[in-house]
């Protein structure tokens, strides 16, 4: 069945069957391979998207499900040239080892912060909680979380964002 779905920005009609998962669309049929399959169960958070607004494991959504749906990919964030602050603060904190999960962590993290531009440690912890990083540790996770809040913190007041 054909299907009508706007992935960052741009709308695509792709051919879906049945059971085609919305990951296997971005990836196999969309060549969106940032989003990951890591257990294909709902409970890694590697293959996380946004779509209409809402944080979804698309693992466990079908592809026809999201007919009529905006979806965002970490490749929907940045700009041409020049990758997206909360990318920056990922790589600056060092919070990217295998970076396997990291797209993942990237887009539940966009969504935390235009929620919650301040998030306490403990609000991270909770917002990324769907999200499971086996390499690099927690800490330099909720680091880049508080770095990337900065940044955007400055891009509101117009202020020049530089890596450190
Ligand atoms: S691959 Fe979807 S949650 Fe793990
Ligand atoms: S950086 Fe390797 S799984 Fe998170």
């Amino acid at each position: 069945m054909k299907i009508s779905i706007t992935v960052n920005g741009e709308v695509r009609n792709p051919d879906v069957s049945s059971t085609t998962r919305l990951l296997d669309l971005l990836r196999d049929d969309l060549k969106l391979t940032g989003t990951k399959e890591g257990c294909g169960k709902g409970e890694c958070g590697a293959c996380t998207v946004i779509m209409n607004g809402e944080l979804v494991t698309s693992c466990l959504v079908l592809a026809y499900q999201a007919d009529g749906a905006e979806i965002i990919t970490v490749e929907g964030l940045g700009f041409e040239d020049k990758i997206d602050p909360i990318q920056e603060a990922y790589i600056e904190t060092g919070a990217v080892q295998c970076g396997f999960c990291t797209p993942g962590f990237i887009i539940s993290t966009k969504k935390l912060l235009e929620e919650n531009p301040h998030p306490t440690d403990e609000e991270i912890r909770r917002g990324l909680s769907g999200n499971i990083c086996r390499c690099t540790g927690y800490q330099k996770i909720i680091d880049a979380v508080k770095l990337a809040s900065k940044k955007l913190e400055m891009i509101k007041r117009g202020e020049n964002v530089e890596a450190k």
